[in-house]
């Protein structure tokens, strides 16, 4: 990790086994994560797009060790934090706001007398754009975006230097996502932070990540500064799912790639396909496609896809 790092992934693998039958013996393994690399810069949001399933949360829980990785090591300064999709789930239903932001305070700060706790609680909470008096409510009595702001808190209650936003806005009405984004956003230059953004979302990614990396079951098939992946997508997988954005505009539409729907589904992750994994609902899939995994090449400064349509000269 050299000294402009925040984080250094290399080679992460995660393998869950599948465990079934009289015996629940494990008869398989879910390649949820298969060999992903990647670093983050002091204050960037790193975006990881892909379908459901694609292993972007593995990804996430890997960073803050909630999982141990199959392989590959995971480097990082500072302390590391998640806010989850749904900060219903994520708040423990009988204790109060203050309560939820004191436990993190106390473990990462410790020594703090009581007066010193309540008055980090409520700068913590304005921090968030919640009025101090918060500290004395249950979650049951605030809105889907107080909780994730609270969530937030929580999160930055220890400090931390990076943090994993894994859908963080999902769960919550349009009108409240772009609130919480734009708070994301101060966040991070106020203090400094990095961000993995985690989303399926990818008109909320080119707002918001300066890099993005589009997931396909377990990996990473392209990357790239987020207009430049934006503007010339490689990998016949981003092709498609940039043609599925909604369009606004007529200019839009005019940059739009051409249209193409991804064919058939997404498929298990128990029986991911052989060669290339996107060959089996790729419209440009070639012979090579169905016998060799491509491997992520540099096609400009910094973008990188895996794909043989983008071989190395003379090979493809
Ligand atoms: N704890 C787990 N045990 C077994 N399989 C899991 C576990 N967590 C995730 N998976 C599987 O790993 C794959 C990737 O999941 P996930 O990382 O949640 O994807 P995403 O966040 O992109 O939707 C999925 O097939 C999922 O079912
Ligand atoms: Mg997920």
């Amino acid at each position: 990790m050299n000294s402009s790092e925040v984080l250094v992934v290399d080679k992460l693998v995660k393998y869950f086994p599948v465990k079934g039958g009289f015996w629940r013996r494990a008869h398989g393994q879910v390649r949820a994560v298969d060999g992903v690399s990647f670093t983050v810069q002091p204050c960037q949001v790193f975006g990881l797009v892909g379908e459901s399933g694609s292993g972007k949360s593995t990804i996430g829980r890997l960073l803050v060790g909630l999982y141990r990785p199959t392989s590959g090591t995971i480097t990082y300064r500072g302390k590391m934090q998640m806010v989850f999709q749904n900060p219903g789930s994520s708040l423990n239903p009988r204790r109060t706001v203050g309560k939820t932001l004191e436990l993190p305070l106390r473990l990462h700060h410790k020594g703090l007398t009581r007066k010193e706790l309540r008055q980090r609680v409520a700068e913590l909470l304005t921090q968030v754009e919640l009025n101090p008096e918060y500290a004395n409510k249950l979650p049951r009595s605030l809105s889907g975006g107080q909780k994730q702001r609270v969530a937030i808190a929580r999160a930055l209650a220890s400090d931390p230097k990076f943090i994993v936003l894994d859908e963080p806005t999902s769960a919550l009405d349009v009108s409240v996502q772009a609130k919480i984004i734009k708070l994301i956003l101060e966040l991070k230059d106020q203090l400094q932070l990095s961000y993995l953004l985690i989303s399926h979302d990818l008109s909320l990614m080119r707002n918001v990540a300066d890099v993005t990396a589009v997931m396909y079951l377990g990996k990473i098939v392209e990357i790239a500064p987020t207009a430049e992946l934006f503007a010339n997508p490689a990998h016949p997988y981003t092709q498609v799912l940039l043609a599925s954005i909604p369009v606004v505009s007529v200019e839009e539409e005019a940059l739009k790639p051409t249209k193409r729907l991804v064919e058939g589904e997404i498929p298990s992750p128990l029986q991911i396909p052989q060669g290339c994994s996107f060959h089996t609902r790729c419209p440009e899939a070639m012979e090579i496609c169905t016998r060799v995994a491509p491997e992520l090449l540099t096609i400009n400064p910094d973008h990188q896809v895996a794909c043989h349509l983008h071989g190395k000269r003379g090979e493809s």
